[in-house]
């Protein structure tokens, strides 16, 4: 097992390994005092995982189940207040848990709910997927949608502890555990060469453990400098830009996150090429690993569309747009360009 220190405001541990989810109620005991907990879980997932985790709790504990329709609709409002209404009922107090088990969308509408309840109570990440392993359960973003938009309401609010089972990766769908590889290209692209070379070779159980664990040791040092994403937390986001649009384009339905991030690196690299901002082998390059990786590389997403949704990014300030290159295949830089210098960006120039 693998234990990877966060260094933020409440510092905490992400382990990685197989076999956690056996040990879960154990590894929460060592970092946690509470009395109850409620596991929040979706109906997908509870029938692969719930038995295992509530198994692992000594018998002193008491511990209630919330289930989510699975899918990124349940990240909504009438579901969190749903789950408010839960935890009243079964009268959680300050000195209690929640516990995420699932993917993104378990863990950013739980711990967003642990962040409000009673202003603030403790939660644990459980998560059984991915990219929810390499990106959502670490550096405590949190977020439920709205109708306009999504993440728009949310907070940046730590868990205690994080467990990363890999074999919860055994059951995930093929496009599913592609989307996640997508993230994994990203950290590697930002900042490790090694380990973008390492994804040239067969996948294994320690190999996993080994690439998921180092993903998260680079996202450790972007949160420990920039915890509240007010600068270099930033190239986090390689690939974003462009892979929301395409999101967006696709009305969320064509591609799942990951693929968009795929279409969103290859197309911003090659743009960048074309712009005289790094030699055209690194759009080769990162094409060529996400195609390995099962991931979609083409961008069909017209100019005007790019530049509408890239116009509200969040990595937007006035009139200048900050968008995440790469100096070499593993160290990101941030170029800041006037919206106008963007569009030109867009159209090869
Ligand atoms: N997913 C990007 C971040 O946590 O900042």
């Amino acid at each position: 097992m693998q234990r990877i220190p966060i260094s933020t405001g409440a510092p905490y541990e992400v382990l990685v390994g197989q076999q956690l989810l056996e040990q879960a109620g154990t590894l929460i005991e060592h970092v946690v005092s509470f009395q109850k907990a409620v596991i929040v879980t979706d109906d997908k997932v509870a029938p692969l995982y719930l038995e295992k985790v509530l198994a692992s709790f000594s018998d002193q504990y008491h511990i209630e189940v919330f289930v989510l329709p699975n899918g990124e609709s349940s990240k909504c409002e009438s579901e969190l207040f749903r789950l408010f209404s839960f935890l009243c009922e079964k009268g959680l107090t300050r000195t209690d848990l929640l516990i995420a088990l699932g993917g993104g969308v378990v863990g950013d509408l739980c711990g967003f709910a642990a962040s409000c309840y009673l202003r603030g109570i403790p939660f644990v990440q459980i998560p059984t997927t991915l990219l929810a392993q390499v990106d959502s359960s670490v550096g405590g973003k949190t977020a439920i949608d709205l109708p306009q938009g999504k993440n728009l309401v949310g907070t940046f609010y730590q868990p205690k502890l994080v467990l990363c089972d890999t074999d919860t990766l055994n059951t995930l769908e093929p496009a599913d555990f592609a989307g996640g590889m997508a993230e994994v290209i990203k950290y590697a692209c930002i900042a490790d060469r090694a380990l973008f070379d390492t994804l040239h070779e067969p996948l294994s159980d320690e190999r996993l453990v080994h690439i998921i664990s180092r993903c998260i040791e680079i996202k450790a040092q972007v949160v420990a400098v920039d915890e509240h994403d007010t600068g270099l937390r930033m190239v986090l986001n390689f690939g974003h830009t462009i892979g929301h649009a395409v999101e967006k384009y696709h009305h969320y339905t064509d591609y799942t996150h990951g693929e968009a991030v795929a279409i969103g690196m290859v197309k911003i690299l090659t743009l960048a090429a074309a712009a005289g901002y790094c030699p055209a082998s690194f759009a080769d390059e990162v094409e060529a690993l996400c195609k390995l990786h099962h991931l979609p590389t083409v961008c069909d997403v017209p100019e005007e569309e790019l530049f509408a949704v890239c116009g509200l990014d969040k990595k937007n300030a006035g009139d200048t747009i900050r968008i995440i290159l790469l100096k070499t295949i593993g160290e990101a830089s941030i170029v800041p360009m006037k919206h106008d210098r963007f569009r030109d960006f867009l159209k090869g120039n």
